[in-house]
């Protein structure tokens, strides 16, 4: 059995599981963490283990290694990556620093080291509005979700927000056509959504937030039928904490390809093998290292 061999190799080389909830069920069974973004990159600063498996991204993993410069972070596929973390330049970046002298870059974490090393303050989507709130700064920047960025926006609008062109291609990819159906085929189901749907669809949601409040949100509803807008690996914690609710997706295929390219047997490669180990160069590690670690901050 693969999840045997995973427990054993874990000890053999103590190395600890972590995994977003978008990746396959079976691998989020044999994880000794599962979790939202952020609460992963929590959890990536108070391990015990040397070594750890991010069952996830890139930028994921990547984010482990800069908080964690003296642990091994490994990806399970060297290849899973957000193509979002790329969408925006440091070209832009630096035009708009140029523009504005009190310009805050605010960056999600789904975006490069790269990136971060331009940034102000990384944010995920359950700390976003609570972060930039807070920010002393009345311009921001927000890279690379434009999407986030305007929700973020709609909440705090004594700010002025620059957007960039960045999205999520799977959850622009459920329309608000495709939401108004399912809400006809389902008229007693609530619709929760993440912040990185269209500002279209998130008008018809009745609640917004991470994959975590999402969960949290479906478990505490007095409803029992939930339309979910985000990707369908959700699914698999809800029915764990909230057993019997009827949950429905907006379209058949609400997966994310490279999340799905986690296996089980990849992890046991990367256990056996010590492949695809994340390397982050000194200088861009020290300089991404402060956003990330000033997001720990601001969201205590
Ligand atoms: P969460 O931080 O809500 O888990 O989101 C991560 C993500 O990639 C959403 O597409
Ligand atoms: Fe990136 Fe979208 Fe996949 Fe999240 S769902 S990891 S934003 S591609």
């Amino acid at each position: 059995m693969l999840a045997e061999k995973i427990k054993k190799l874990k000890e053999e080389k103590n190395a600890v599981i972590l995994a977003h909830y978008y990746v396959d069920e079976d691998v989020q069974d044999i994880a000794d963490y599962i979790g939202d973004s952020f609460y992963l990159a929590k959890v990536a600063t108070k391990v015990e283990q040397d070594r750890i498996i991010f069952a996830g991204v890139e930028f994921m993993g990547e984010s482990a290694k800069i908080l964690n410069p003296s642990k091994r972070v490994f990806m399970p596929d060297a290849t899973a990556d957000c193509p979002m973390a790329h969408m925006a330049t440091k070209e832009e970046i630096l035009k708009i620093k140029e523009q504005y002298e009190d310009v805050a870059v605010v960056c999600y974490i789904n975006s490069t080291a790269e990136l971060k090393t331009l940034s102000d303050v990384c944010v995920t989507s359950s700390n976003a509005v609570k972060i930039v709130k807070n920010l002393p700064n009345k311009n921001i920047f927000f890279i690379p979700d434009r999407n986030l960025g305007r929700f973020v926006a709609n909440q705090v609008p004594e700010k002025n927000f620059i957007f960039n062109a960045g999205h999520c291609p799977r959850h622009t990819a459920m329309f608000e056509s495709m939401v108004l159906e399912a809400k006809e085929a389902h008229p007693n189901a609530k619709f929760a959504a993440h912040p990185e749907c269209t500002e279209e669809v998130l008008k018809h949601a009745d609640y917004v937030g991470s994959t975590s409040g999402i969960i949290d949100y479906v478990k505490d509803a007095d409803a029992e039928e939930f339309i979910i807008g985000t990707v369908d690996g959700v699914f698999h914690e809800i029915e764990k904490v909230a057993p019997g609710k009827k949950l429905y997706t907006i379209k058949p295929d609400q997966v994310c390809v490279n999340m799905k390219k986690v296996t089980l047997d990849k992890i046991v490669d990367v256990l056996e093998n010590d492949t695809n180990e994340i390397f982050v160069e000194e200088e861009v590690a020290k300089k991404a290292m402060l956003p990330l670690t000033r997001m720990l901050e601001l969201a205590k």
